[in-house]
């Protein structure tokens, strides 16, 4: 585990996150602010990770910039050689904290937090330094998962299970279970007026989307970091983590097997 600000840690961890990235940035959860963007405008993505969906968005605003920050300075190096590999020049990245970023007030019209505010404790501070170094009347688009909406089907023995573990887990963090559903109101108290809030899901159903699903779930969740971090504050067992596992499996191997993942997405001006 690695630590954020203060008084969070970022549960994902970073092994098996590059693994999954590229792929999960290329959802249309990932992508629903997209259209939204303007060409000309600067950016901000604070919790930028490996970079992918940056340079999709700083694609949207060129010939405007996108500036990525990361508390983590393995995803920032990571975000800097894709944008070099791909021949981006309108994409700069730098580590900073979303709670105290190294800009001077009114310096972007966009900032992006995708995946972020789950991870942070005060996500009321971390929505007020978006809100200052936006110009005036500029937009902060937020994307998080919506842990409890998200589901497996058919919901095989403990299967269920393992997302009230993530929630616990992300809680324990010192991050935000619920973040989907308190944007609106962590947005009003950072001083964003003008809010709209949608929530949506993504569905895995094709042979290659189950398979996807569950390699996530099995590689990121209960191979690495999370389950060991989870056991170590007592949300997890061996036992129940064995069971876990061996319905996940037999989930794979159904036929009708289906998941949605659930997002929600906020814009505050
Ligand atoms: C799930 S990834 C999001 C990647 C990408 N933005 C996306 O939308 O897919 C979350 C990232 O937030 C970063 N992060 C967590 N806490 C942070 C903080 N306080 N300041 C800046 N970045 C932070 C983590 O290091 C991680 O790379």
């Amino acid at each position: 585990m690695t630590m954020t600000s203060s008084d969070s840690v970022y549960t994902m961890g970073y092994e098996e996150f590059v693994l999954f990235q590229e792929r999960l940035t290329q959802s249309p959860s990932a992508m629903f602010f997209i259209p939204q963007l303007k060409p000309g405008q600067h950016l901000l993505d604070v919790g930028c990770g490996t970079g992918f969906l940056s340079l999709r968005l700083a694609e949207a605003v060129t010939p405007g910039g996108l500036h990525g920050v990361d508390i983590e300075p393995s995803q920032v190096d990571l975000a800097r050689a894709l944008a070099a590999d791909r021949g981006c020049s309108n994409a700069a990245f730098q580590v900073a904290d979303a709670l105290d970023l190294p800009f001077a007030d009114g310096s972007f019209d966009v900032v992006h937090m995708g995946g972020l505010l789950l991870h942070i404790s005060d996500t009321v501070q971390a929505l007020a330094e978006a809100k200052r170094v936006l110009k005036p009347g500029g937009t902060v688009m937020c994307r998080d998962l919506l842990v409890d909406s998200s589901f497996a089907y058919p919901e095989l023995g403990v299967m269920r299970r393992s997302w009230e573990v993530f929630a616990d887990l992300i809680a324990a963090d010192g991050g935000r279970p619920l973040i989907a559903q308190e944007m609106k109101g962590h947005l009003q108290q950072a001083g964003f007026a003008d809010i709209r809030v949608s929530f949506g899901m993504e569905t895995y159903q094709t042979p290659e989307e189950v398979e996807f699903f569950y390699l996530m779930t099995k590689k990121w969740f209960l191979d690495s970091g999370p389950a060991n971090a989870a056991m170590e504050y007592g949300a997890l067992s061996q036992g129940l983590k064995s069971k876990i596992e061996r319905d996940l499996e037999a989930w794979r191997q159904e036929p009708t097997a289906v998941a949605g993942v659930a997002f929600g997405h906020a814009v505050g001006s």
